[in-house]
């Protein structure tokens, strides 16, 4: 059975070297916990050789986003040959808040083709805007999914890994979050989305994980009563108690 998955969002933050060094430093005293489960950080690139050096035995880099071309010079972009370089083994790609300042699912399926191309795992997010009673974001799941997956095989869509990060969820707390129940509708609407593109033993091989106001409070209920493989973690990754108390509860899934 393959490990559960954590990856942590660091977005823009901490704020500092120094306060980036004080998390990787009480982050490591439970590198023990940390190996039980396959950990990734995503930390602002300014941080890649910080991060990559001190959590060397419990945690693989992860970027934050990859661009989608791989070749020619662009001012500001930071290629998959860079993030390589620096041991980045997994992107997270088509965040809502990257949507938000206009990446569109086309933008993210090139991204997603230059990822695979590099030997990057793509973590593709994908998630509602709005959830209404009517069920209506379903069909707004469904689009975002086909495109974003747009010209991807099945050959490569095995390589890849869905975060389910439904936009209206994220940067709340807990109480705020999806419950287990809306959750399990999701990710069996996501999984038969999934099958219909590349067939039933394909979408059973991707792993769905779930992003949006995960704490150490919520992250028990939301393993053990739904079908998730792992947690995508944006606040809650910032504070190791925080962090540590999702990874127990990835842990503790029968
Ligand atoms: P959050 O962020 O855990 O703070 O809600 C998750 C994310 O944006 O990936």
């Amino acid at each position: 059975m393959a490990k559960p998955i954590l990856v942590a969002n660091w977005k823009n933050r901490p704020g500092s070297l120094s306060e980036a060094k004080a998390l990787l430093k009480n982050l490591s005293k439970k590198s023990r916990l940390y190996k039980n489960l396959s950990v990734f950080i995503a930390p602002p690139a300014p941080y890649f050789d910080l991060v990559s050096t001190r959590t060397k035995n419990f945690a693989k880099l992860a970027s934050q986003d990859i661009p989608p071309l791989s070749q020619g010079t662009f001012t500001g972009m930071i290629t998959p040959e860079i993030l390589k370089s620096f041991g980045v083994r997994l992107a997270i790609i088509g965040h809502s808040e990257r949507r938000l300042l206009g990446e569109t699912s086309t933008d993210v399926s090139e991204k997603i083709k230059t990822a695979l191309r590099s030997g990057i795992a793509p973590l593709v997010c994908i998630g509602e805007k709005n959830r209404d009673a009517d069920g209506e974001h379903f069909e707004f799941l469904r689009d975002e999914l086909k495109k974003s997956l747009a010209g991807l095989n099945a050959r490569s869509a095995r390589e890849i890994l869905i975060a389910y990060e439904p936009a209206w969820a994220i940067g709340k707390g807990a109480k705020d979050a999806l419950i287990p129940s809306e959750l399990t509708q999701s990710v069996i609407f996501l999984k038969k989305q999934l099958a219909d593109l590349y067939g039933r033993s394909v979408a059973e091989s991707i792993p769905i994980l779930y992003g949006g106001s995960v704490e150490g409070e919520n992250a028990g209920s939301l393993m053990r009563e739904t079908y998730i493989r792992g947690f995508l973690v944006g606040h809650a990754s910032l504070s190791a108690g925080s962090f540590e108390e999702i990874a127990e509860s990835l842990i503790s899934k029968p």
